[in-house]
């Protein structure tokens, strides 16, 4: 009795919760056609998308001013930092969407609003990548360039080979006071 009252329980549950929350974490990319919202998300902390490797995660993680806020981030998992955000200074809800559409555009909207976009519709791309090093990049058709890459977008760290260059700066949270430090590089 003791056997199967302790196997089978843990097994029915866990396919209920993948059945009800109806969202499936990706590893390494995501197709043209994709939108996520943190509250399907719960079940893998709001992250939508693996780096093969699983050392970096892209999708909507808390604030750390407001649980209820959201921002959209590339994470490195086992420090829990945040390599890279779209949207600092404009969190998000649970329910709002990021989306990555099948003209090639990566968005994240609240409400109607548009609060971040990679610029990209209609430029040739054909995936969204999370690579091993935790540059998420957006692949042209050719499936070699780059159309779109966060790390020529950093916000406040900068990953191994990242490069940072004239006109790139590097801002970091907001304090208590809401004041902030900046890093760039002068001419
Ligand atoms: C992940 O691994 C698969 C299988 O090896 C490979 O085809 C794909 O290009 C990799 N994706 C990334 C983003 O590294
Ligand atoms: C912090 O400063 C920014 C930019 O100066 C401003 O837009 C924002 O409203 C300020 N936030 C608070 C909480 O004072």
């Amino acid at each position: 009795m003791g056997i199967w009252g302790f196997s089978c329980i843990p097994i029915v549950l866990l396919l209920l919760l993948e059945f009800c929350s109806g969202s499936v974490q990706r590893i390494g990319n995501l197709d043209p056609g994709f939108k996520g919202a943190q509250m399907h998300y719960i079940d893998n902390d709001g992250m939508f998308l693996l780096s093969n490797n699983s050392n970096f995660a892209f999708g909507l993680t808390t604030t750390a001013a407001d649980v209820t806020q959201f921002l959209l981030v590339v994470m490195h998992k086992s420090s829990s930092t945040i390599v890279w955000a779209a949207n600092r200074d404009s969190p998000v809800k649970n329910s709002d969407s990021f989306e990555f559409d099948v003209s090639g555009n990566a968005f994240l909207e609240s409400g109607g609003s548009t609060i971040w976009s990679s610029d990209t519709a209609s430029k040739g791309v054909s995936s969204l990548q999370l690579l091993d090093n935790g540059n998420l990049v957006l692949v042209g058709t050719d499936s070699t360039s780059f159309v779109w890459q966060s790390f020529s977008h950093p916000t406040n760290t900068l990953l191994p080979n990242q490069e940072f260059s004239q006109g790139m700066r590097l801002i970091s949270d907001r304090g208590t006071a809401n004041l902030t430090y900046s890093l760039e590089i002068a001419g």
